[in-house]
């Protein structure tokens, strides 16, 4: 058993927590949103500011929250990729200081790998392989879970990720941000029927198209172009809730048929899903009914689970660290490492 204070700070959450193997032990996360919402999305200089200015905080609570002294921690753990390199650095360096002054082990987690793993905090009978489906506002990928650190992307979007997607809508709706929950708010009084918009597949040069990536910067132009079609008829106010469930079941919808496909074809019966979109309710509507279809288990963490925090980055450090993997101290910040990289991050612990 491992027991690890993790940290969280790859973008705009500024997150602590404690974390026993697959049980949560506290989970502190504070939110940046409101201090961003001005500018219509993330501002990085100001996001590690904060980050500097709030992290101890969190840190002391959920230490305390946890009831557990430095005695009861056996390794820290920080998102060390992918992210903003200067929110990354932050949490990057608190973990890396304590766990020198406190002679604990230093685990650098990757953040996808933090998504996939809040499924073991909400499930923890859930054992490789498996499908994961990453909907996040940075990647949109269908990845093989073979175990822990042994990741096979099968899928993943060419143009942007369904959380970016759901915000660039909701901007152009005049929504605000972020875009994913308030869509997804305005989505239950709407007809997802009302305007057939389209699904975004990639052709193949030799006919045909992909079966597990996706596009959703089409689907975003198609919405813009309804919009202007829709104010030129003098449509006033804009049908919004039914924009926003049409747009939201046609994400749902593409999203689907991809897990489906791509389960099918790799033999999984369960399929786990992580990231912000995650917590969308068409998106959960859907794949449960492709569950029940095509008798797949499908899990999904808990909304706080699914949204950035430093739970899931423990749970993951926790996995490693049973296996004697950890970081050394001159690991660094990177923008992005692809997830079948993220043995690198580790060295086998020397035995004595
Ligand atoms: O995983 P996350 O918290 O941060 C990243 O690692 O990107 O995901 C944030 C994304 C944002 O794009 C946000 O709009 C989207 O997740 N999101 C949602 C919902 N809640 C958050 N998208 C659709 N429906 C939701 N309910
Ligand atoms: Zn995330």
């Amino acid at each position: 058993m491992a027991t690890i204070l993790a940290i969280e700070t790859s973008c705009d959450e500024t997150a602590a927590a404690v974390v026993r193997d697959r049980t949560l032990l506290s989970s502190v996360v504070a939110s940046q949103i409101d201090i961003h919402r001005p500018y219509g999305g993330i501002v990085p200089e100001v996001a590690s500011r904060h980050h500097v200015a709030t992290l101890g905080e969190g840190i002391s609570t959920a230490l305390d929250r946890a009831g557990l002294g430095w005695a009861g921690i056996d390794g820290v753990a920080a998102t060390c990729t992918p992210g903003l390199v200067g929110a990354l650095l932050v949490g990057l360096t608190a973990g890396k200081t304590l766990a020198m002054v406190h002679h604990k082990p230093f685990l650098g987690i990757h953040h996808l790998e933090g998504h996939i793993y809040a499924n073991y905090l909400a499930s923890p009978d859930l054992e490789p392989p498996y499908l994961c489906l990453l909907v996040s506002g940075g990647h949109t990928s269908l990845i093989y879970v073979k175990g822990c650190g042994q990741y096979q992307t099968l899928g993943q979007t060419r143009d942007d990720a369904a959380g970016e997607a759901f915000d660039k809508v909701a901007r152009l709706l005049g929504l605000g941000y972020p875009g994913g929950p308030i869509l997804d708010q305005l989505a239950q009084t709407g007809n997802p029927k009302a305007f057939p918009l389209p699904e975004g597949n990639i052709s193949l040069p030799e006919g045909g198209f992909h079966p597990y990536d996706s596009s959703f910067s089409g689907l975003k132009t198609a919405v813009l172009r309804l919009v202007e079609k829709l104010r030129q008829e003098g449509v006033d106010p804009l049908p919004l809730a039914d924009l926003a469930a049409s747009f939201q079941a046609t994400v749902a919808r593409s999203l689907t048929r991809r897990v489906v496909a791509c389960a099918q074809a790799y033999g999984l019966t369960t399929v786990a899903v992580g990231g912000g979109v995650a917590a969308n309710s068409g998106l959960r509507q859907h794949l449960q009914q492709a569950a029940t279809d095509h008798g797949l288990r499908v899990l999904f963490p808990s909304l706080s689970l699914c949204t950035d925090n430093a739970a899931m980055i423990g749970c993951a450090a926790a996995d490693h660290l049973n296996r004697g993997h950890y970081s050394g101290f001159d690991l660094g910040a990177q923008s992005r490492l692809d997830l079948a990289r993220v043995m690198e991050l580790y060295a086998p612990m020397a035995v004595a």
